[in-house]
């Protein structure tokens, strides 16, 4: 079982066959469309059983026919990825001619289109590898046939914001690696023993998990609202542990240390604190002058971030106000001293708004 949270259990045939038994005892019809008959949109007209679809259909037992729309850091990697795994990519849509041309490059077999309408005519499950911002308007500017599933890779997004797209037969879902895509390779490498949280009803699901597994990854499915919480911690984890490193280079600049002396001097340090978090807990990782008590240190660092370093100072007084709590949580600070620690990094933060012209 995934700590926070499960996928549909081992026996993937009985979770779907249970599933439809339940959903036979409530009288649900998920396709009440008459027999013979389907359609592709639920306000579309009826066509006969035997009319062709332009998408399409993998032989039954294989892979779906897959395509990505979006040519960006997720799309290029996750392509790259899927067909090294034999899952074949068989389209990309991107509008961008460089990015389509580097995609087919590195993508064998991969028809690339301007369009995402032309490829969803291609296609059984479609990924959409574009920004969060743009996915409700293009989920609205497009539509699926049915026997289709269409995900998204967003982090902080439900699949829900891909239902205008929809049509009566679909399926929508999500599929988000927590995997920093800074670079092709690199990312592709990482996808192997990764996480990827997926969303979609039960068949999909599935489907999405094998996807992932196909790639060495690990599928989990997460808790009902807490995706953004989930992606924040990504955030913090990629994006703000890079600022970090930001404001560590600088500070290393002052001692002298370009960026790749920096690394070589801090990075120890760093991937020794996570060894001792992993082995030792958070809490017990803490070390520094926050779990002595040392105001003088703290008070010294204060004034030279002020002098030297002034725009990492914000970082480490919002750092600094966190250990102190974990020092005070671990028994390491007395109260009053954690006081007095905390109205020092408050000061430094005030005196330097005070020094702003
Ligand atoms: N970067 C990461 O580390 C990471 C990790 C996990 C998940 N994700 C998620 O993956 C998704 C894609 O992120 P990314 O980093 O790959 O972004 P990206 O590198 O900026 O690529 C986005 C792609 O979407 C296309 N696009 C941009 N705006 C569009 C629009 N308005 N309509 C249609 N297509 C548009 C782009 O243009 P073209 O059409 O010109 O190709 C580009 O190919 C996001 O939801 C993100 O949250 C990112």
């Amino acid at each position: 079982m995934k700590p926070w949270g499960s996928l549909p259990g081992d026996d993937p045939e009985r979770d779907r066959s249970a599933a439809r038994e339940a959903l036979d005892a409530a009288g649900i019809d998920l396709d009440p469309v008459p027999p013979g008959h389907h359609r592709h949109a639920p306000e579309g007209e009826l066509h006969v059983d035997g009319h062709a679809h332009p998408h399409q259909h993998a032989a039954p037992g294989e892979r779906p026919i897959t395509g990505i729309v979006g040519g960006g850091a997720v799309g290029t990697a996750l392509g790259v990825a899927l067909t090294r795994a034999g899952w074949p990519i068989h389209a990309v849509a991107s509008r961008d001619p460089e990015r389509r041309q580097r995609f087919a490059a590195r993508v064998e077999g991969a028809r690339a289109f301007a369009e995402p309408q032309a490829l969803i005519e291609e296609v059984e499950l479609i990924i959409l590898a574009v920004p969060d911002d743009a996915l409700a308007r293009l989920a609205g500017s497009v539509r699926m046939y049915s026997g289709q599933a269409m995900i998204h890779t967003s982090g902080v997004l439900g699949a829900e914001v891909l239902a205008p797209a929809m049509a009566a037969g679909t399926q929508i879902g999500a599929f988000h690696p927590l995997v920093a895509f800074a670079d092709t390779d690199r990312a592709v490498a990482a996808l192997h023993g990764a996480t990827i949280a997926i969303e979609g009803d039960e068949e999909l699901a599935q489907l999405l998990a094998e996807m992932a597994e196909a790639l060495g990854a690990t599928p989990v499915r997460l808790a009902e609202g807490s995706k953004a919480a989930y992606h924040a911690a990504a955030v913090l984890a990629a994006g703000g542990f890079v600022a970090l490193l930001d404001a560590i280079a600088e500070l290393g600049a002052v001692a002298g240390l370009d960026e790749a002396g920096a690394l070589a001097v801090y990075g120890p340090l760093i991937e020794g604190t996570l060894g001792n978090a992993r082995a030792l807990g958070i809490r017990s990782a803490l070390t520094g002058p926050m779990t002595r008590g040392d105001v003088g240190t703290l008070t010294t660092h204060l004034a030279a971030l002020r002098a030297h370093a002034p725009s990492a100072l914000a970082l480490y007084v919002a750092a600094g106000h966190r250990e102190v709590d974990l020092a005070l949580a671990r028994g390491a600070l007395a109260p009053e001293t954690a006081r007095t620690m905390h109205a020092a990094l408050q000061d430094a933060l005030r005196g330097a708004d005070e020094a702003v012209p």
